[in-house]
């Protein structure tokens, strides 16, 4: 794995990798050289057979309060249009294994859009999630328009990224935003402990998952549903299907082979 200034890489146990965001001192805004290492480590955990299940945090503070400012504050329409950033942001959207973001303190801006590029969502009871780029005379640029509207709806959304209204945790756990709200204390515990469990099921299965219920946010019904029985059809060419059924029907656990 190459070296990392910004994130720190942990494999805390069987089947998972971990990116911890670590710019403490500016709470982990996003600046171009952190979104660089979260793709160039997603890149490398996606062909480590190893790897089964990535988690995204930050610290209690701040999982990240959005795109660097500093960075952003100079530039020029022509800098945004060609800036090659916007790579890092397709390799996280479209990283094939589950990815799951433990989230605490400031989920804002830029770092509510790469939350919600991520599959799951737990949360701290501290966390605080908004788009609160108007202020800074702008909008969401990296989804937060899109990703945000689907999950909250239109009036919700509306209100966040016109009046820069924040959600607590509780209030995101009641939208669907996030599926688990835990104590401040235990929020990373608990992330691991879900990773783990998934880490431990049919690794083609877990992928085929992934891709059909992205697809939900992307195609209509028909195109949806298509995508899903070939998902489901393929599966059937797998040692884990038959593995899974064999073991269900002499009432043993599976052995998966991730084949
Ligand atoms: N970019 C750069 N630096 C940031 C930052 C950001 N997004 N957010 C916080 N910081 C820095 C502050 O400048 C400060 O640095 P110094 O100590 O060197 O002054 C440090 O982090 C601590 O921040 P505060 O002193 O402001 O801490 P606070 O507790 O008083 O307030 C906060 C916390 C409400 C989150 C406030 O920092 C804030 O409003 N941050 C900006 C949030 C924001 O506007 N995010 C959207 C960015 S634009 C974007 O993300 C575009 C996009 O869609 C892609």
């Amino acid at each position: 794995m190459a070296e990392f200034e910004l994130i720190l890489i942990e494999k805390p146990s069987d089947g998972v990798g971990l990116i911890r965001l670590n710019r403490p001192k500016v709470l982990n805004a996003l600046n171009s050289s952190v979104m660089n290492e979260i793709a160039t480590a997603l890149t490398a955990f996606s062909s480590d057979p190893n790897v089964r299940v990535v988690i995204l945090t930050g610290n209690e503070k701040a999982f990240a309060a959005g795109s660097d400012i500093s960075e952003m504050s100079g530039k020029t329409e022509t800098n945004i249009l060609q800036d090659t950033g916007v790579r890092n942001w397709q390799t996280i959207a479209n990283f094939p294994k589950p990815l799951i973001a433990a989230v605490s303190g400031f989920v804002l801006g830029g770092g509510l859009e790469l939350a919600m590029t991520c599959d799951i969502m737990i949360a701290s009871e501290s966390a605080r999630f908004g788009q609160p780029e108007i202020n800074l005379g702008i909008i969401p640029g990296a989804g937060g328009t899109q990703r945000l509207t689907r999950v909250v709806g239109k009036s919700l959304a509306m209100e966040m990224v016109l009046n820069a209204r924040m959600l607590n945790a509780n209030e995101a756990l009641r939208l669907g935003l996030v599926s688990k709200v835990v104590p401040l204390e235990t929020y990373l515990e608990n992330a691991l402990e879900l990773a783990k469990q998934i880490a431990a099921r049919a690794p083609i299965a877990l992928q085929a998952a992934k891709k059909s219920v992205n697809a939900a946010f992307e195609l209509g019904l028909s195109k949806g549903l298509e995508l899903e029985r070939q998902q489901f059809a393929m599966l059937f060419n797998t040692s884990d299907q038959k593995e899974g059924m064999n073991a269900f029907l002499e009432r043993r656990r599976a052995k998966w082979q991730g084949k």
